[in-house]
């Protein structure tokens, strides 16, 4: 880890006051589930959204991480980003963007990256769940 004063203020913010955090049933049937790992430095990030199937938008989002201060802002940011946007939208968030809007250094590229794997997978595993529900139907 790096020292806390090399932080941007917005990563502080999301660090202190972490938005949407918990966790959902995994075994919800709208629920989608992303849990990945960052092999650099061993930090995790687990992101799930509830997604109404009709409007194919994401209507909450929940996240859980164990890792340093740019990881947690990172999916803190990212859970705010997507409550109400649909699954392709959600999908082509890039952790550029996410780097950029909480100021991250360049050491901390792969943080945001976590949130970026996160949602992607959170989003495989709903459309996963769906076309099994849909195939046995
Ligand atoms: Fe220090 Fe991730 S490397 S917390
Ligand atoms: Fe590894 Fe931030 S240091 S996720």
């Amino acid at each position: 880890a790096i020292a806390v004063r090399s932080y941007h203020p917005k990563v502080i913010d999301h660090y202190e006051r972490p938005r949407n955090v918990g966790s959902f049933n995994k075994a919800d049937p709208f629920v989608g589930t992303g849990l990945v790992g960052a092999p650099a430095c061993g930090d995790v990030m687990k992101l799930q959204i509830k997604v109404d199937e009709a409007s194919g938008k994401i209507v909450d989002v929940k996240f859980k991480t164990f890792g340093c201060g740019s990881a947690i802002a990172s999916s803190s940011y990212m859970t705010e980003r997507v409550r109400g946007m649909t699954l392709e939208d959600a999908g082509s968030i890039k952790n550029t963007e996410i780097a950029k809007e909480l100021c991250l250094p360049p050491v901390k590229l792969h943080c945001s990256m976590l949130a970026e794997d996160a949602i992607k997978s959170a989003i495989n595993d709903y459309k996963r769940k769906r076309a099994a529900a849909s195939a046995s139907a």
